[in-house]
C-alpha cells in the first residue's frame, strides 16, 4: 500500500497572504516556494457549483494543494484522522495549504464562488484515495 509518512508530520493550515492595493483596486501575489511550501505543476478552478453540492470526497497520496476562493466563498471539511475541522474560505487573501492526508470535502459554495487550486503534482487518478477506509488504512498508522 502507497503511503507518505515523509509528509504526515506536516498540518493543513490557513494562511493570510499580502493585498497590495492602491487606488487602482487590489492585487494578490502567490510564489511557489515562497508564499506556498511548494512547486506548483497544475492549477484548476471549480466554479458554477450548485449551493447544494458537496464536492471533493478524498484525500492524497502526494499531492499537496493550496484553495483559494478568489470570487465568493465555500466551506472545506477537512479530516486527517487527529482532527476534524471546517474551514470558511471567503477571502482570496486567505489561503488554505491542504496536505494530502487531509480528506476533504467542499460545500456551501455561493452562486459567484471560484474556488482557485494550485496542486503540486500534475493529474494523477492514481494518487486519489476515493474510499474512506482505504484512506483510514493508509494514514492510521502515521
Ligand atoms: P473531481 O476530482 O471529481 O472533482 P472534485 O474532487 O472537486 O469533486 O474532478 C472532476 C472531473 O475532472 C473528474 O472527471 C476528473 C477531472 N479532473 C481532471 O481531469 N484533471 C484534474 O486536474 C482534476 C482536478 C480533475
Amino acid at each position: 500500500m502507497k503511503s507518505n509518512k515523509s509528509l504526515i508530520e506536516a498540518v493543513s493550515k490557513v494562511i493570510e497572504v499580502n493585498v497590495l492595493g492602491d487606488e487602482r483596486g487590489l492585487l494578490t501575489v502567490i510564489e511557489e516556494n515562497i508564499t506556498i511550501p511548494f512547486e506548483i505543476k497544475r492549477i484548476f478552478y471549480i466554479y458554477g457549483t450548485q449551493n447544494n453540492v458537496r464536492r471533493g470526497f478524498h484525500g492524497h497520496y502526494k499531492t499537496r494543494q493550496a484553495l483559494i476562493t478568489v470570487a465568493g466563498s465555500c466551506k472545506v471539511h477537512l479530516d486527517n484522522l487527529q482532527r476534524k475541522e471546517e474551514v470558511l474560505l471567503n477571502s482570496p487573501h486567505k489561503v488554505l495549504i491542504l496536505e494530502p492526508n487531509d480528506w476533504h470535502e467542499m460545500y456551501d459554495f455561493s452562486s459567484d464562488c471560484v474556488l482557485l487550486v494550485l496542486a503540486s503534482h500534475h493529474y494523477d487518478p492514481e494518487d486519489y484515495i476515493r474510499d474512506y477506509k482505504l484512506f483510514e488504512e493508509a494514514y492510521s498508522s502515521c
